[in-house]
């Protein structure tokens, strides 16, 4: 799917609200909104998320951080007619341990969201069910070559007859695919990432039982983001 390109006109109105099965997602460049979103993050964001950012060590990710969650709350209050900074965040339980670090969730409102970073880019989806993204930059071939065996043996023997060039974004693919996956469903990596096959072949979308997982283009046409990867994962039905 081709994501809507995030600009500052997104939430000077309510966004038309997801449709059943389809995602709104919004791709971003950092460097595109920090001038305008930056600024916010002392009045908008709360004190736990200004205290992650500043416990990130690159000041790169410090930026990002708070440029991502500033969109984050900035969208949901244009979509739930709330003052942005009024946007109350919770973790679901885990569904591997029960833990409270499940999900982030806005409770009592139909609308589920999810938010992935990465240098200098950041994805935000939303569905009316629950939904995860994820966004990586292509990985170099030793980090590929290392990562392999964490994937579905399936998704390991495609990579193994993929020509060589053509690896890190088959593997990206597939990794990208798998963690909006385990995103949606709120184990993160606590779920093992080799029991389910994502696939790393560029057709899509992908079905696995109760989820459509689709690959989210990023710039195509702009070269600066042809290094990255992304996806989305929908559940079919509410919990
Ligand atoms: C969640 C996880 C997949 C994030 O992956 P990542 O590629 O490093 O980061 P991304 O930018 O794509 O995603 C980060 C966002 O995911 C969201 N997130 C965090 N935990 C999540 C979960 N369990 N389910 C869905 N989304 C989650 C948050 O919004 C987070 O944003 P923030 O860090 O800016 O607040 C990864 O950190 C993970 O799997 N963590 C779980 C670790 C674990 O096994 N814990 C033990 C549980 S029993
Ligand atoms: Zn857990």
């Amino acid at each position: 799917m081709r994501p809507e390109r995030l600009t500052s006109a997104a939430w000077t109105r309510p966004p038309e609200p997801p449709r059943p099965g389809r995602p709104r997602v919004w791709l971003a460049r950092v460097e595109d909104l920090r001038d305008v979103v930056a600024p916010l993050a002392g009045t908008l964001l709360d004190g736990g998320e200004r205290a992650r950012a500043a416990a990130l060590r690159r000041a790169s990710d410090r930026d990002g951080y708070r440029v991502a969650h500033v969109c984050l709350r900035l969208l949901l209050g244009a979509y739930l007619q709330v003052e942005p900074p009024d946007v109350t965040f919770v973790r679901l339980p885990c569904p591997v341990c029960g833990g409270p670090h499940g999900r982030p969730d806005v409770p009592g409102v139909p609308l589920c969201f999810s938010l992935s970073r990465t240098d200098g880019l950041f994805l935000l989806a939303f569905a009316d069910t629950a939904v995860g993204a994820d966004i990586e930059r292509l990985p170099d071939p030793d980090t590929v070559a290392a990562l392999t065996e964490t994937l579905h043996p399936r998704e390991a023997d495609e990579l193994a007859v993929c020509p060589a060039d053509l690896r890190p974004a088959a593997f990206a693919r597939a990794w990208t695919r798998k963690e909006a996956y385990l995103k949606g469903l709120g184990t993160g990596l606590a779920r093992d990432p080799r029991l389910d096959h994502l696939g790393t072949c560029a057709r899509g979308p992908r079905r696995i039982p109760g989820w459509t997982v689709d690959d989210v283009t990023v710039g195509e046409a702009e070269e600066a983001e042809e290094d990255a990867a992304a996806a989305v994962a929908v559940a079919e039905q509410r919990p």
